[in-house]
C-alpha cells in the first residue's frame, strides 16, 4: 500500500499537500496535553476544506438527544466537547495577497508531527504573482507541564524582493461544533478586549455554563510600521504592518493561556488566563519549549516501545503510545479518554467503557499508580449518577452509562443505552485489575468496594431465574459485538455479571475481616443484607451458559447457530466494511462479529481455559469477526499470542497498530481511534511479551515476530521500573529504578536487581 505518511521512527510527515487528505492529515497532527488539544489545522487562512478543531478537556455542551420515536429512559442531552475559541490563528497578507494554500501558490509544503518533542512544524514556499518566493514556517506545540499554554512560532522569509506583510494574531470564538444536532451555537460571548500586543477573549458555554478565557501575548523580532486593535464580537487580535528585506527572516511569537471555569472561579478565569499568557511571553519560546521538551522526555522514558527491523511498526506503536499520553495525563480525576481525544468530534468526547477495558492497563503499566487510580475514581465518582441510570430503567444497583461525561447516560439508541450492559462488568473488572497490579488493596475498601455492590444489586435484578431449567439467564441484550440486538444469554455478559457477584463477594469478605468499622458502614449504606449476598451465591451456581456441543465452545448467545453460517472469506470487496454497504436488517441476521465478544471473556478470564479450547474458540469465531469496530483486532492478537499463532498476531497487530495512519477504515478524518490505541499497546506487551501481573508477581512469555530483530519496553511496576528486552537470541530483564524483584519467565521464577540483568534464550 502506498503511504500517505513517510515512515520514519520518531516524525510523521507529510510531503506535498492533497486538499483532499487534509482533513485525515489534520486529525493525524493533533496536539494534546490533557487539559487540551487541537486539530493540526493551519495557523494562517484556509478555505479549503477542514474541521477547524479546539477542544478544552471537560468543558461541553449537553446537545438536546435526536431520536426518531422517543422512549421511556432516554436521556434528555448528548454532551459534546465544545469547540472552543481558535487560538493559534494568525491572518497573514504579504504584498495585500491572503495567504491562503487553497487559493495561493505554493511548492516544498511539508507537515510534521515531531513525536519525540510533542510539536507540529509546517512549512512552505509560496509564490508570489511575479514569482518572488517567501519562504514561511511554522512550529507549535501545548505545552506539557503548564497545561494551560501553547505556543505559536510564525516565521516569514521573502528569498527574492522585499515584501509589505500585514500580520493579525487573533483569537476567534466563531466556531461552531460540526456535530450539533440541531446546527445550535454551543457558546455566549462574555467579553473581548484587545490590548498592545496582548488580547483575551472570554466565551461561555450555554446551559452548562462553562466559562472559558483564553488570552494571548505575542512578540515580534522586527519594527513595526503600523498597528491597530480588533475587538469584534468573539474575535480580538492587532492588526499589524511591516515591512521585510530580501533574505530577513521576521518571526512572530504568540503565547497563549487557556482557563475555565472547572479550574477557577469565574471572577478570576480571565485575570488567571490574561496572568499566564503575559508570563509565558516574559519567559520566551525557547524556555518554554525547552520545559514542554524535559516533560516529553519524561513520558518516553517511562512508556516507549522500540522496535528494530521493522519502521513502519515502530512508527506505528509510538504513534499510539504519543497519542495517549497526549490524550490523558491523569492529572485530574475529573477527567477520562474519549474514543477520539482531542483530534474530532464523533462521539462526543466522552467516556466509554473503553477506559476500563482497554485503555487501563496501558496507564497501570506506563505511570504512576496514582493515574490509574483517577480513571477508576472517576467512576466511583457517578456512582449516584449511575443508580439513577439503573432506576430509570426501573432497576436495582447501579448501571454505568454507555457514554457520559457527568455520569449520565447520553446513549440514546435503545439497543445500546438499555441493552449493552455488559459495560457494567467492565467498570468491575477494572478494579480488580487496578488492585492487581498496584496492591492497593485499601482502594477496595475505600471507594472499590460500593462500585462493586451496587453493579452486583444491578445484575442481581437484571437476571431472570428461569424455574424450568433452575437457571438464571440475562434476556434482551447486546453484546460487545453490536450486530446483534435484543439476544438472549450473551455469553460474555453472563460471565461478567456471575464474575462480578463473585468477586464483590470476595471483596466482601476481605474488608469484613480486615476492616470490621468499615464493613459495617458499607453494609448500612448500601442496604446488603445476608439474604441479598445469598441470592448472589445462587446466581453465581445456576448461571446458564449457552454452549454449541457440536465445536465444543460457548455460543456468543442462544440463537448463534441457527444463523446461516459464512466466513468473512465469503465476503467481497464491495461488501466491506458491511455498516456501510448493508442494510441494518441485513447485518443483524448475518452470522459476522462487529468485535472480540466471547473472545473479550475469554480474553478476562483466559486462566479458565485450556489452551486447545482456546484454540477452539478463536478458530470459530477469528473468521466471523469483520473488525468493524478498532477495538477488535487487538483482543484477537493477544488471543493469538497466547495459542501460539505468531503470524495471526502479527498480521493482526499491523492492523491496530497503524489503524489510522494508514487509514484502514477510511475514516481518519473524523479523528483518530484513541481507546483502541491502548489495545495497540497491548498486543504488544501482553501478547508478543506475554505480559501479566497474577498474584502480586509478574509474567513473561515472550516471542519476536519473526520480521523483527528485537523490542524492549518498560514496566512501572509498584515503584519499580523494568526493562524488558526481548531479542532473536536473547531476553533481558534489566531494574531501572526500584527494589528487586521476583518475576517469572516462561514458567520459571528469576530475581531482577539493579545493575545486574538477567538474560535468558530467547524460546
Ligand atoms: C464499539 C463500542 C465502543 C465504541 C466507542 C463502538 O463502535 O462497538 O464497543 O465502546 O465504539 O469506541
Amino acid at each position: 500500500m502506498k503511504k500517505y505518511f513517510k515512515v520514519d521512527k520518531w516524525n510523521i510527515i507529510e510531503e506535498g499537500f492533497d486538499k483532499k487528505y487534509n482533513r485525515t492529515s489534520e486529525s493525524i497532527m493533533s496536539l494534546a496535553n490533557g487539559h487540551m488539544g487541537i486539530r493540526g489545522n493551519f495557523a494562517e487562512k484556509y478555505s479549503g476544506d477542514s474541521l477547524q478543531g479546539t477542544y478544552i478537556a471537560g468543558v461541553y455542551y449537553p446537545d438536546k438527544t435526536v431520536v426518531g420515536w422517543w422512549k421511556n429512559g432516554y436521556p434528555e442531552y448528548f454532551a459534546k466537547i465544545a469547540n472552543a475559541a481558535n487560538f493559534i490563528g494568525i491572518n497573514v497578507q504579504i504584498n495585500n495577497l491572503q495567504v491562503d494554500l487553497n487559493k495561493c501558490n505554493f511548492i516544498d509544503f511539508s507537515r510534521t508531527l515531531n513525536m519525540k518533542d510533542a510539536f507540529l512544524k509546517r512549512e512552505f514556499t509560496l509564490i508570489l504573482p511575479g514569482s518572488s518566493r517567501v519562504k514561511i514556517r511554522e512550529k507549535r506545540f501545548l505545552h506539557q507541564i503548564e497545561k494551560e499554554l501553547a505556543a505559536v512560532s510564525y516565521q516569514i522569509k521573502p528569498l527574492d524582493k522585499k515584501i509589505n506583510i500585514q500580520l493579525t494574531p487573533y483569537l476567534d470564538g466563531n466556531v461552531k461544533n460540526e456535530d450539533a444536532n440541531y446546527g445550535d451555537l454551543f457558546w455566549n460571548n462574555i467579553e473581548q478586549k484587545s490590548r498592545k500586543k496582548s488580547a483575551y477573549l472570554s466565551m461561555e458555554t450555554k446551559k452548562s455554563f462553562f466559562l472559558v478565557s483564553t488570552a494571548m501575548n505575542w512578540e515580534i523580532n522586527s519594527e513595526i510600521n503600523s498597528s491597530e486593535n480588533i475587538e469584534k464580537k468573539n474575535f480580538t487580535g492587532n492588526k499589524i504592518n511591516l515591512t521585510a528585506d530580501r533574505g530577513e527572516e521576521i518571526i512572530l511569537n504568540k503565547y497563549i493561556a487557556v482557563c475555565t471555569s472547572r479550574d477557577y472561579n469565574k471572577n478570576r478565569v480571565r485575570e488567571k488566563a490574561v496572568k499566564l499568557a503575559a508570563e509565558a511571553a516574559q519567559k520566551g519560546y525557547a524556555d518554554l519549549f525547552a520545559e514542554h521538551k524535559k516533560g516529553w522526555s519524561e513520558i518516553w522514558q517511562e512508556s516507549d516501545i522500540k522496535i528494530e527491523g521493522d519502521p513502519e511498526a515502530q512508527q506505528g506503536i509510538r504513534f499510539n503510545i504519543f497519542q495517549l499520553n497526549q490524550t490523558y495525563t491523569g492529572h485530574d480525576p475529573r477527567l477520562n479518554i474519549g474514543p477520539k481525544g482531542f483530534t474530532g468530534e464523533k462521539y462526543g468526547g466522552l467516556t466509554y467503557w473503553d477506559t476500563e477495558a482497554y485503555c487501563l492497563p496501558f496507564y497501570l503499566a506506563t505511570h504512576s499508580s496514582s493515574v490509574g487510580r483517577n480513571l477508576l475514581l472517576y467512576r466511583y465518582h457517578h456512582l449516584d449518577k449511575a443508580v439513577e441510570n439503573a432506576d430509570k430503567l426501573g432497576l436495582k444497583g447501579a448501571l454505568y452509562p454507555m457514554v457520559t461525561i457527568t455520569g449520565e447516560e447520553c446513549h440514546n439508541e435503545w439497543e445500546i443505552t438499555f441493552e449493552e450492559i455488559h459495560r457494567n462488568g467492565a467498570v468491575a473488572h477494572a478494579v480488580k485489575d487496578y488492585i492487581d497490579y498496584t496492591g492497593d488493596k485499601k482502594y477496595l475498601k475505600d471507594f472499590g468496594f460500593p462500585v462493586l455492590a451496587e453493579i452486583s444489586k444491578f445484575w442481581e435484578d437484571r437476571v431472570t431465574y428461569n424455574p424450568r431449567k433452575d437457571k438464571y439467564m440475562i434476556l434482551g441484550v447486546t453484546g460487545p459485538n453490536e450486530y446483534e440486538n435484543n439476544i438472549n444469554n450473551n455469553w460474555y455478559t453472563n460471565k461478567i455479571a456471575v464474575w462480578t457477584l463473585k468477586y464483590t463477594l470476595q471483596a466482601k469478605d476481605f474488608i469484613k475481616k480486615e476492616f470490621p468499622k468499615k464493613y459495617s458502614e458499607w453494609i448500612d449504606k448500601l442496604d446488603l443484607t445476608e439474604d441479598e449476598f445469598n441470592h448472589w451465591r445462587d446466581i453465581v451456581n445456576k448461571m446458564y451458559y449457552p454452549y454449541l456441543e457440536d465445536y465444543n465452545i460457548y455460543s456468543q448467545q442462544d440463537g448463534y447457530l441457527d444463523k446461516e453460517q459464512k466466513t468473512r472469506e465469503e465476503l467481497k470487496d464491495e461488501d466491506i466494511p458491511l455498516y456501510k454497504n448493508w442494510s441494518w436488517d441485513r447485518i443483524l441476521r448475518s452470522p459476522y462479529i462487529k468485535q472480540a465478544d466471547v473472545l473479550q471473556g475469554i480474553y478476562y478470564f483466559k486462566e479458565e481455559f485450556d489452551n486447545d479450547s482456546i484454540k477452539r474458540h478463536f478458530e470459530f469465531y477469528e473468521p466471523r469477526t469483520v473488525h468493524e469496530s478498532s477495538l477488535s483486532p487487538c483482543i484477537y492478537s493477544i488471543i493469538a499470542s497466547e495459542i501460539g499463532n505468531q503470524e495471526k498476531a502479527y498480521q493482526l497487530y499491523l492492523r491496530t497498530s497503524r489503524l489510522d495512519l494508514d487509514n484502514y477504515n477510511y475514516d481518519t478524518d473524523e479523528g483518530l481511534h484513541i481507546t483502541s490505541m491502548a489495545g495497540t499497546w497491548m498486543s504488544i506487551v501482553k501478547g508478543f511479551a506475554g505480559f501479566e501481573v497474577k498474584n502480586n508477581k509478574l509474567y513473561f512469555r515472550p516471542f519476536l515476530p519473526e520480521k523483527w530483530h528485537s523490542f524492549n519496553f518498560k514496566i512501572i511496576f509498584r515503584n519499580r521500573r523494568i526493562k524488558v528486552h526481548i531479542g532473536k537470541e536473547k531476553i533481558k530483564f534489566e531494574l531501572e529504578k526500584g527494589k528487586p524483584l521476583k518475576i517469572s519467565v516462561y514458567g520459571q521464577d528469576r530475581i531482577v536487581e539493579q545493575s545486574s540483568c538477567i538474560t535468558l534464550k530467547n524460546r
